[in-house]
């Protein structure tokens, strides 16, 4: 497993993975289908904040594209906490990748942004994503309750911290 950053050229790529990935546990926010415009719009938003107000890196397995993970730095009063969010393909799961993956990007985003915690948001049926964030020393913070609609289902919102050391 590798985490390398983004770049203009894996537009394509990008469309395929978020196309084929898991959306049961993710935000509607992730356009539907995932056109390659959607993915030239992301990669220069990537481009932008890279090192700045995020740190965004594709996961490759093989020299293939198989995942996406990402640390974004909040504005206004919450500006010095990250939120963390990440997804891989499908075929991939349960190969401790992402628990891998996670553990990185926190070490180079504690380095390169002004943040000082890293907070992660999960569904709390999504339990593979809870035990990734708590392997890499997140603590259960808080819980909001019916906080989530997602496919006509509601679910409490977990939220996870790790402050820096
Ligand atoms: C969540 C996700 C990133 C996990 O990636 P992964 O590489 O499979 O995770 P890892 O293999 O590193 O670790 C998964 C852990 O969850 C456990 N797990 C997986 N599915 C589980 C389930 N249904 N019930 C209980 N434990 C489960 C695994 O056994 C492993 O824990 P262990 O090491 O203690 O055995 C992946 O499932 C995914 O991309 N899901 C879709 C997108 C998503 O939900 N993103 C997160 C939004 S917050």
């Amino acid at each position: 497993m590798e985490l390398r950053k983004w770049t203009l050229e894996d537009k394509k790529e990008l469309a395929e993975i978020c196309n084929a990935v898991d959306r049961r546990y993710l935000s509607d926010r992730l356009p539907n289908p995932y056109t390659e415009a959607s993915a030239v719009w992301w990669l220069n938003m990537v481009k932008e904040k890279e090192g700045k107000t995020g740190i965004f890196r594709k996961i490759l397995v093989d020299n293939r594209i198989i995942g996406n993970i990402s640390v974004e730095q909040k504005e206004d009063v919450y500006r010095r906490d990250g939120e963390i969010g990440y997804f891989l393909l499908p075929e991939r799961y349960s190969q401790g990748i992402m628990t891998e993956a996670v553990g990185q990007i926190c070490e180079t985003a504690f380095q390169e942004l002004d943040i000082i915690r890293i907070t992660g948001l999960v569904y709390a049926p999504n339990i593979a994503s809870r035990r990734v964030l708590e392997k890499n020393g997140f603590v259960l913070e808080g819980l909001m309750k019916n906080a989530v609609t997602k496919n006509g289902d509601t679910y409490n919102l977990c939220i996870y911290g790790k402050g820096k050391e």
